[in-house]
């Protein structure tokens, strides 16, 4: 039985948390009975696959897709369960679930995953990186990509695929234009230091935080602005509670697909082959509608009429450009040569 508790006391901007000790009772319970389940039509393979996004999201949508594949190309011998929107989990604690058999699939972002398997992960929040979406899918549809998968498989995960979410742009509760507009501004990023030493070098601080507690950390001024893509900052309403957006298209926000390990080794072959093909079909869909989910999101922002939406000029992000080109230095520190200098090789020297 997975039991719920609020807990007072908390790292994060003040955001109540469940107590690790009581979901952690529960998910041995919960592994402890998938692992006599049988693969029968009575008894189908239960996946559950919870994510932090709402189901209007592109990996909402795709992951809804997944589902309807895998259950019909299994015939319904397996069952997948999605629980959107940090309804079972939030960032950190359902990588920690996906460890311990509580749930069987999740999508995190690429920034969440340095936790798991070292910072190489980190790579790809360095600023301006990547000048388009093919940029970024020749770097994860090749051996660079390859490689970083196989990094988690020492901590008891597989990585499925990779799904796209698009270009981050900050808001804030005043104009950024330029690097001094940054100035003290308390600002939630992702669990990166990559993200972290972005915001430093910008002269902000840095808050690490669940993307769950972000509306609120924003609307009671815990936090002054926040970096995301647009389909996120609309869908959990980050720009009602904002009063100013710069689009800036600075990094990228992109997940993988990850699977418990040991859950999906254990499969009947016929099934992992049949999940594998529905994965992969989820996974084009994905990255075929990430793109415009996020064009369509900004201009549904800009005519809400709730903030003011700039374009940085060419102007202004030469500044972030040439101030942001330490981080690259200062990454050095914790992501892998190997993995710097693959990405180097494909997507060519930092900006
Ligand atoms: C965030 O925490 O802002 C994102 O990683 C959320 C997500 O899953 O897109």
């Amino acid at each position: 039985m997975m039991t719920k508790t609020k807990h007072h006391h908390t790292e994060q901007y003040g955001a109540e948390r469940r107590t690790l000790t009581r979901w952690i009772a529960g998910t041995f319970a919960m592994a402890a009975l998938a692992a006599v389940k049988p693969a029968s039509a009575q008894a189908p393979i239960v996946i559950q696959f919870s994510h932090v996004v709402t189901a209007g999201t592109a990996k909402g949508k795709a992951a809804l897709r997944f589902k309807e594949l895998a259950e019909s190309r299994t015939g319904g011998k397996v069952r997948v369960e999605i629980y959107p929107n940090s309804q079972l989990y939030k960032d950190r604690e359902e990588l920690d679930a996906l460890r311990l058999g509580a749930v069987q699939m999740i999508a995190p972002s690429l920034s969440k995953l340095a936790s798991l398997s070292g910072g190489d992960f980190e790579v790809f929040d360095l600023p301006f990186l990547f000048k388009d979406r093919v940029a970024f899918r020749a770097v994860v549809d090749g051996p660079v990509g390859t490689s970083l998968l196989k990094k988690l498989e020492p901590h008891g995960v597989k990585g499925l695929a990779f799904w796209d979410n698009g270009f981050k742009v900050f808001s804030a509760n005043r104009p950024l234009q330029w690097i001094d507009d940054f100035k003290a501004l308390k600002v939630r990023v992702q669990a990166s230091k990559v993200l972290v030493t972005q915001m430093t070098t910008l002269g902000a601080q840095a808050s690490v935080g669940p993307l769950t507690s972000v509306y609120e950390a924003l609307r009671s001024g815990q936090l002054d602005g926040q970096e995301n893509t647009p389909i996120n900052i609309e869908t959990q309403r980050l720009h009602e509670v904002q009063r100013h957006l710069t689009v800036s298209n600075h990094g990228y926000l992109a997940y993988a697909v990850i699977v418990n390990k040991p859950f999906w080794d254990k499969l009947p072959s016929d099934i992992r082959t049949a999940l594998e093909g529905a994965m992969r079909d989820a996974s084009t869909y994905e990255n075929s509608i990430a793109g415009a989910e996020n064009t369509k999101a900004l201009e549904r922002i800009k005519t809400s009429g709730k903030l003011t939406v700039h374009t940085a000029t060419p102007q202004e992000l030469e500044q972030w450009r040439t101030a942001l080109r330490s981080v690259y230095k200062d990454a050095q520190g914790w992501i892998s040569t190997e993995t710097l200098t693959a990405l180097n090789a494909l997507n060519g020297p930092p900006p």
